[in-house]
């Protein structure tokens, strides 16, 4: 891939194309509401000096009438700009959600690596959040704030050239002082967001870790830690909250002295009859409008300024791409080809990165119906073995092949259908016994559910649920014990047979005995799958036809449970560590 900078495969105009008719329509609808606003100042000029001035009750209410209807006209006009910039706003924010959504789903592990869940999760929510917004106040904002401020230089020019002098002094002072106290409060809440994902992190961490946090009485430590980061977050949001709450009377202070000055000068001007009284007034209206222009249009930078870094941080997202991807021609899978489950190994080497060799040179044939162990010390890539075969990654040089082919000429979903994964850390998800048990299989029936929590020996206490496979779980499983949740995923990964059964360190949370049914089950019921079983324990695979036995990534030997104790010393230390009994 290549690591252009410049490349880009995410930006928010692109989205905003999708809605060009409310894009268009927001800006277009609070121009109107601009112009109707420009002239309200102008007209009261008029009543002042004409309609006042000359006792002109007709002329006032004629007038009075005007300005109210372009009052109303203005407010109809920026009800609509409201409802068009909402749903173009809204409806982008769902995109960008459901494309980093499903952008998330099709990378590989391989890519997910260089992501954490946090920063993930903050590009989902936190970063659309900035680009909805940014995109909301444009869309209100690109024509009313300059055309107000032009439009009002233009009037008050219009009204006295001599008097709008004073806007050279003025408006560059409210620009610099604006900028100045912008540029505090940005660094302030730069601070505030760091300090924020600390509080988060120790309440996160303090709510996940809460039994490990109490079996050590670490709540005392936890607190300290918690209220020194309060306070450290307090106190920069108070200096913050100090730095806003000057922003305004500042403003004020300089538009009051303006005012002051416009109200001296411009008197002098009434006096010599080079203006009149209602033009002073509506000069001063427009004055106003140009300072409030100016606050808008800095709020409206801070805000852009924002969205560009988070699409900056969405781009490198969709920039990352699905390194493990469908063939051109994929291979149909026969499942009932004699060889369906066949699984093989060929001089394949794999590493997660260019530096360190995980898997040196493993080849191996297992046939369909074949229990193949893998074991190995923590690290030693056992995972890293059988995740090669549901393609979470690919091999960096040699071939898995499953039925005599090479696992990339397959469409994933084929493969992986065939494929029943019990992962090393066991997972459901939030919903029903039935509903966790149905992934590999959506139309699963409840037969097909029994048996496989039969295998799994889950059967024997969901039995006892009186509502059985509607039984809820909760997010993770939190409502079972290890045992019982490392059960179910077997289950889960059983249900519908597949052709092939992976095992990763499924079975390290039950006991011996239930291990033993377990794999007596499979034996029994789902003889012609080809099984992998990835353990640490000798017992747990002393039937299995063939055990890799891997060291630091290096293929130690490979052969039965007996041929590996006579001649395999490090298999023999493993299992003589679980067997010898303690001498004292
Ligand atoms: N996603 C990854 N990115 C980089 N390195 C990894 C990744 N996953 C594992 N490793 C490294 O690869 C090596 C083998 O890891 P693997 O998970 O295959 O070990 P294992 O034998 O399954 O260990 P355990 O018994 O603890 O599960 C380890 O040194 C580990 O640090
Ligand atoms: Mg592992």
């Amino acid at each position: 891939m290549s690591k252009n900078k410049k490349s880009r495969e995410f930006s928010s105009a692109s989205y905003l194309g999708r809605y060009k008719v409310y894009a268009f329509f927001a800006p277009f609808c609070k121009g109107i509401e601009t112009v109707c606003e420009l002239f309200v100042p102008y007209i009261m000029a008029l009543i002042i000096d004409v309609g006042i001035k000359n006792n002109d009750v007709n002329y006032i209410i004629w007038f009075g009438a005007l300005m109210l209807a372009l009052n109303l006209v203005g407010i109809i006009f920026s009800l609509l700009a409201q409802k068009f910039g909402a749903i173009a706003q809204t409806r982008i924010g769902r995109d960008i959600r459901n494309d980093i959504f499903e952008h998330i789903n099709e990378l590989s592990h391989a890519e997910l690596d260089k992501f954490s869940t946090t920063t993930l999760l903050n590009r989902t929510v936190n970063d659309v959040r900035n680009i909805q917004a940014g995109i909301g106040s444009i869309l209100r904002q690109i024509t009313r704030a300059p055309c107000l401020l032009v439009g009002s230089l233009v009037m008050a020019i219009c009204i006295n050239l001599k008097l709008s002098l004073i806007f050279i002094v003025i408006i560059p002072l409210l620009i610099l002082v604006i900028w100045w106290i912008m540029k505090q409060l940005k660094v302030l809440l730069i601070n505030i967001k760091t300090k924020l994902d600390k509080t988060t992190n120790i309440t996160r961490e303090n709510l996940t870790g809460v039994r490990v946090v109490r079996a050590f009485n670490k709540q005392n430590y936890e607190t300290e830690k918690f209220k020194y980061a309060n306070y450290d977050l307090i106190s920069t949001q108070i200096k913050h909250a100090k730095w806003n709450s000057i922003l305004e009377p500042v403003i004020s202070i300089i538009v009051n002295l303006a005012i002051i000055a416009l109200f001296y000068f411009g008197g002098i001007e009434v006096n010599i009859g080079e203006l009149t009284q209602g033009k002073l007034i509506a000069f001063i209206d427009y004055f106003g409008t140009i300072s409030s222009c100016i606050v808008s249009l800095s709020n409206l930078i801070t805000i852009v300024t924002r969205m560009h870094a988070s699409s900056e941080r969405i781009n490198e997202l969709f920039l990352v791409k699905n390194s493990i991807k469908d063939p051109s021609n994929p291979t149909k899978i026969n499942p009932d080809d004699e060889n369906n489950g066949k699984v093989e190994f060929k001089n394949v080497n794999f590493s997660y990165s260019e530096t360190k060799n995980i898997i040196t040179n493993l080849s191996l044939v297992a046939n369909p119906g074949d229990i193949i162990g893998v074991i190995g010390g923590t690290g030693s890539g056992k995972s890293s073995i059988v995740n090669l075969i549901p393609r979470f990654y690919d091999t960096s040089s040699g071939e898995v092949l499953i039925n005599d082919v090479n696992v990339k000429k397959y469409k994933v979903e084929d493969l992986r259908n065939m494929i029943g994964l019990v992962p090393q850390n066991p997972t459901l998800f939030e919903g029903s016994i039935r509903s966790n048990m149905c992934w590999r299989k959506p139309d699963a029936t409840d037969e097909e559910i029994v048996k496989a929590l039969k295998i799994s020996q889950a059967y024997d206490f969901v039995k006892e649920y009186p509502d059985f496979l509607e039984h809820k779980v909760n997010r993770g499983g939190s409502n079972f014990s290890g045992g019982q949740r490392q059960r179910l995923t077997i289950a889960r990964a059983l249900v519908g047979n597949p052709s092939i059964i992976i095992l990763d360190d499924a079975s390290s949370a039950l006991d011996f005995a239930t291990d033993a049914k377990l794999r007596k089950a499979i034996r029994t019921y789902l003889a012609k799958s080809t099984t992998f079983i990835v353990t640490q324990r000798t017992n747990s695979i002393r039937d299995a036809n063939k055990i890799i036995v891997i060291d630091n990534g290096n293929i130690i030997d490979i052969g039965s449970h007996d041929e590996l104790l006579e001649r395999c010393q490090i298999y023999q230390e493993i299992h003589n560590s679980q067997n010898k009994k303690e001498v004292k």
